[in-house]
């Protein structure tokens, strides 16, 4: 019954508003604040393929957990892939509520933020804009990478990147993550005033710097690995490699050594 009179009045029996928002807005906080710090980590791990094959292997390893299981267990990056699947979804739904309904309401935002021209007012179109297509681009890679996840590595990663054609998608996502991921991180730190001090307006400006110092960093290091990820596809397609699976160096040499010859 409070239901329904909440339902057409907006207020509770005891006259009160609902805190249901409020928390909705700090679920879509903590899992916007969640997915922005794995981006980083994501962003580092797959970018090790920059120092060598070898070592974006043995990353790989590390994550299936070949320190327990023998070889590594594929299956570990499945579920964690799942998990961050579920809370990609949940942010997206909290994100949905704040997009306009219809184009009135778009037109209201658009007129409220070129009246205010105010620069973090009109970041909220790049959220919007961005998030939108993340929808799209990120649950095709995670569901990807969910049910492939024994696919990954110097040369599965390479193949899919250039012979299966995920280059494109990848520069898209590429550029809707990095933007979103740093706004978003920027705009919770406002929000919620985490490194207010004593001069909030001065924080701001230094946020803005590392705002955009961290936007350009992880942009030239994502496109760097995604070129180093195609080259080294475009190379196995070239070769009639594509499907093979990389052999770390240390492997080629025992196997060499078994073989009587040193090398
Ligand atoms: C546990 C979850 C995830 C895993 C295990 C994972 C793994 C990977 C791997 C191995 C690559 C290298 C290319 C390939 O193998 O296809 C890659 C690239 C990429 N991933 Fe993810 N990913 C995950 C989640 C995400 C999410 C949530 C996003 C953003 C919505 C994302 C965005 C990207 C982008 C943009 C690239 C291309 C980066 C580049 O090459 O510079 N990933 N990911």
């Amino acid at each position: 019954m409070s239901d329904l009179i909440e339902g057409y009045l907006g207020k509770t029996v005891e006259r009160k508003k609902s805190r249901v928002p409020a928390k909705l807005d700090y679920i879509q906080s903590a899992t916007g604040l969640i997915l922005g710090l794995f981006m980083w980590g994501h962003m580092l791990l797959v970018s090790s393929i920059l120092v060598s094959k070898d070592f974006m292997y043995d990353i790989t390893k590390l994550l299936e957990a070949s320190f327990i299981f023998e070889g590594g267990s594929p299956l570990i990056v499945s579920i964690f892939a799942l998990v961050i699947f579920i809370i990609f979804i949940v942010h997206a739904g909290m994100g949905m509520r704040k997009l306009p309904g219809n184009f009135k309401q778009y037109q209201v935002m658009k007129a409220h933020a070129n009246n205010m021209n105010h620069e973090d007012t009109k970041l909220w179109f790049v959220q919007a804009f961005t998030g939108f297509a993340m929808f799209f681009l990120g649950s095709i890679h995670l569901y990807i990478i969910m049910t492939h996840s024994d696919a990954i590595g110097p040369y599965a990663s390479a193949d899919r990147v250039w012979s299966e054609w995920m280059w494109p998608l990848y520069i898209l996502l590429l550029l809707a993550v990095e933007f979103h991921g740093t706004i978003g991180l920027y705009r919770l730190a406002v929000k919620w005033g985490w490194f207010d001090g004593d001069d909030p307006k001065a924080t701001r400006k230094k946020l803005k710097i590392w705002k955009k110092s961290l936007t350009w960093f992880f942009l030239i290091l994502g496109f760097a690995t995604l070129a180093a990820y195609m080259k080294i596809g475009y190379e196995n397609a070239a070769a009639g490699k594509v499907g093979e699976r990389y052999t770390p160096t240390a492997q080629v040499m025992e196997y060499k050594i078994n073989n009587g010859r040193v090398a």
